[in-house]
């Protein structure tokens, strides 16, 4: 089986919903081993089911990324369940609650900075041992087609899925002696809550036109012109995170349709 992860942990923050769960439903179907930290406890028994579905151990654990006490616990305990052979970066925000995009609020770089980008880092500093003391693992973060693309987007939420970009070739360089590969996956457009929410703000403010997910909408931007789905995604997440992909880091690689050719 190619992307085999039988007997693997992997770690995958924000993976209650969305992409996190596309994430978490194709590592367990490669036989991983789940951690899924979320803000909360949503969807924990989704993530139960998909134990049950591929019989495979889980861990769920309550964890916000921006809070440096409750990452270390959180990973605390998620070294306590298990080993951990890979750590999914996966958490993030388009923007403090609220935000519609359309002004340039100083709350909306903080916060948008302090998940996508600190959070980001907070998380891999406390697995980064591990991996080190292993002499082995895989980093996968999820970046943005909007870092490259720079198009319907912010400049804020741009800008931290660049940062995405540059920290993950740092640590590649400087970890690939310890035999860790990380790399970054761009995502195009998908619906999920992320794009859910933001619709709704738009709404508030008199914007109807924010169908960016017609089929019209979708050709517009990218040669396949499908919609995209949390599990085409994972299917990359999880190949990533295998021994297939040992020879492969500080990538970024576009998973968007075709939107950015680079
Ligand atoms: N949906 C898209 O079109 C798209 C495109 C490109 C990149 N992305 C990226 O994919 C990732 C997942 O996005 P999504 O579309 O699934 O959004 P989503 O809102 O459905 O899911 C985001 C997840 O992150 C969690 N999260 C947010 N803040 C957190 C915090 N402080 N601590 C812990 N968990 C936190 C949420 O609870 C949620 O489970 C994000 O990094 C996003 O930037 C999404």
């Amino acid at each position: 089986m190619l992307a085999d992860l039988s007997g693997k942990t992997a770690i995958i923050t924000g993976g209650g919903q969305g992409l996190g769960f596309g994430i978490s439903t194709k590592m367990a179907q490669q036989g991983a081993n789940l951690i899924i930290t979320d803000i909360d406890d949503r969807n924990k028994s989704a993530i139960s089911d998909l134990a049950s579905k591929y019989d495979i151990k889980y861990l769920y654990i309550e964890m916000n990324v921006t809070d440096q006490s409750q990452v270390e616990n959180g990973i605390n305990e998620a070294l306590e369940f298990s080993d951990v052979d890979i750590l999914v970066n996966n958490a993030g925000v388009a923007g403090a609650p609220g935000s519609t995009g359309t002004v340039w609020r100083d709350e909306d770089w903080d916060f948008t900075w302090e998940v996508n980008v600190k959070g980001l880092h907070r998380v891999t500093e406390a697995v980064l041992p591990h991996m080190i003391e292993k002499q082995s693992g895989k980093i996968i973060n999820i970046s943005s087609v909007a870092a490259r693309a720079a198009k319907y987007t912010t400049s804020y939420y741009a800008t931290t899925k660049m940062a995405v970009i540059a920290y993950t070739q740092a640590l590649a360089r400087e970890f690939g002696p310890k035999n860790i590969n990380v790399n970054a996956i761009a995502p195009g457009r998908i619906l999920t809550n992320f794009h859910k929410e933001w619709v709704e703000n738009r709404k508030k403010l008199g914007d109807t036109t924010t169908d960016l997910f017609s089929k019209e909408a979708l050709g517009q931007v990218m040669p396949l012109g499908r919609a995209q789905t949390p599990e085409d995604i994972g299917a990359l997440a999880a190949f990533l995170a295998s021994e297939d992909a040992k020879n492969i880091t500080g990538q970024t690689i576009q998973c968007d349709g075709g939107q950015v050719m680079a």
